[in-house]
């Protein structure tokens, strides 16, 4: 038996508004809440138990985990306070059931991958290693700590965010999975906040444990920013992002009870939620629309999340945008680069439109 640790008790700040109400793991993607993505590859990977590790909001997840069946053992262990990363891992322990040096993988709540699970588990337990951190290049590694490693994947260190070209020493990030021997973890302190990142990890290192760092080129995606988020709701529509629990891929998904006139635009990878309304002629283009939102005639929608129940008026002109929970935008507005809307806000018509070159 393989358990996991799946960390959901973020308040996921950088995804406000949507997260006002609902917790960045359950918001729905892809016809499911996100969560449930992480949980049905972990199962597949052949983990029987996974403890999430909630705080922020936790009942939102105990009420979904009840009335649901993803064949695969859930059980929740709840902060009172928010523990951090290390903390919410130690305070999982007493919920795990697997021996002393048994492997545990920990997965960040945020992040979609195509990382061969197993591969990491096996690799570790052949291995002997204490952990094994799942490492992925980017592009461009100036946003994120830095970890370098040996020509035997050794972890060498790990590094705040690069201030200057020459601390870029590497594009290996810490890709938010890693695997840990049990005895690991009791080894945290209890009861207080830790940081995985900032404190255990680096105090691993210089103890001499044997860190190890695993490199997977496939994909991966943090899905923590409103952009980002966008991103991996439509790399799952379109089968992009690897994940059990999207039903159909292809160039939009349309969930059931969503009403779309014949005469609207869907494109680039967009959800529609339940019971959502597309009027005539809209354009909903690389966009989240959730349950009960309604998107006026002629509004445009790029790029952007509309949340549950908010309403766009006619003619509207959403780029890059986050619409908050049963807000309500007047007919003829324009929204634009990362403008948010807060749940509930009223924004007024717009009787008169100026183009931008008046
Ligand atoms: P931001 O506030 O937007 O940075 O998002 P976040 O709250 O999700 O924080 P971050 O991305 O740094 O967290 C990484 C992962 O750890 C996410 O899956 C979080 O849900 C989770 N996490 C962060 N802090 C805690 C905590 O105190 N307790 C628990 N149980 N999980 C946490």
């Amino acid at each position: 038996m393989t358990e996991a640790v799946l960390l959901v008790g973020g308040q996921g700040t950088r995804l406000r508004p949507l997260t006002v109400n609902t917790p960045k793991p359950m918001l729905p993607v892809a016809g499911v809440p996100f969560t449930v993505h992480q949980i049905t590859r972990a199962r597949d990977a052949g983990i029987s138990r996974i403890v999430l590790a909630t705080s922020y909001r936790a009942e939102v997840f105990a009420e979904f985990i009840e009335g649901a069946d993803l064949g695969i053992e859930i059980v929740i262990a709840t902060e009172v306070e928010p523990l951090g990363t290390g903390g919410a891992i130690r305070h999982a322990l007493t919920h795990l059931e697997s021996g002393a040096d048994d492997p545990v993988v920990i997965f960040n709540g945020d992040v979609l991958s195509g990382l061969d699970i197993r591969g990491l588990v096996d690799s570790h337990v052949q291995s002997a290693s204490d952990v094994s951190l799942y490492l992925t290049p980017v592009p461009d590694p100036r946003a994120y700590g830095l970890v370098p490693i040996d020509a035997d994947g050794r972890v060498e260190a790990f590094l705040e965010k690069p201030q200057t070209p020459e601390e870029i020493v590497t594009d290996l990030i810490n890709a938010g999975c890693y695997v840990f021997k049990r005895s690991v973890i009791e080894a945290i302190p209890d009861g207080r906040v830790v940081s995985v990142e900032r404190e255990t990890f680096p105090g691993l290192l210089a103890s001499g444990a044997h860190v190890r760092g695993v490199v997977d080129e496939g994909y991966w995606l943090d899905l923590g920013t409103p952009l980002a988020f966008v991103q991996g709701s439509k790399d799952l529509v379109t089968g992009k992002a690897p994940s059990p629990a999207v039903g159909a891929i292809g160039e939009v998904l349309v969930l059931d009870g969503a009403a779309v006139d014949p005469s609207a635009q869907l494109r680039g990878g967009s959800a529609i939620g339940r019971g959502a309304v597309i009027a005539a002629d809209a354009v909903v283009d690389g966009s989240v629309v959730f349950d009960g939102a309604e998107i006026g005639a002629g509004a445009q929608v790029v790029d952007s999340i509309v949340g549950a129940g908010a309403r766009i008026g006619a003619d509207c002109e959403l780029h890059g945008v986050v619409v908050g929970d049963g807000a309500v935008i007047g007919s003829r507005n324009e929204l634009r680069d990362g403008a948010r809307v807060w749940p509930g806000v009223q924004l007024d018509d717009v009787s008169i439109r100026y183009s931008s070159d008046s």
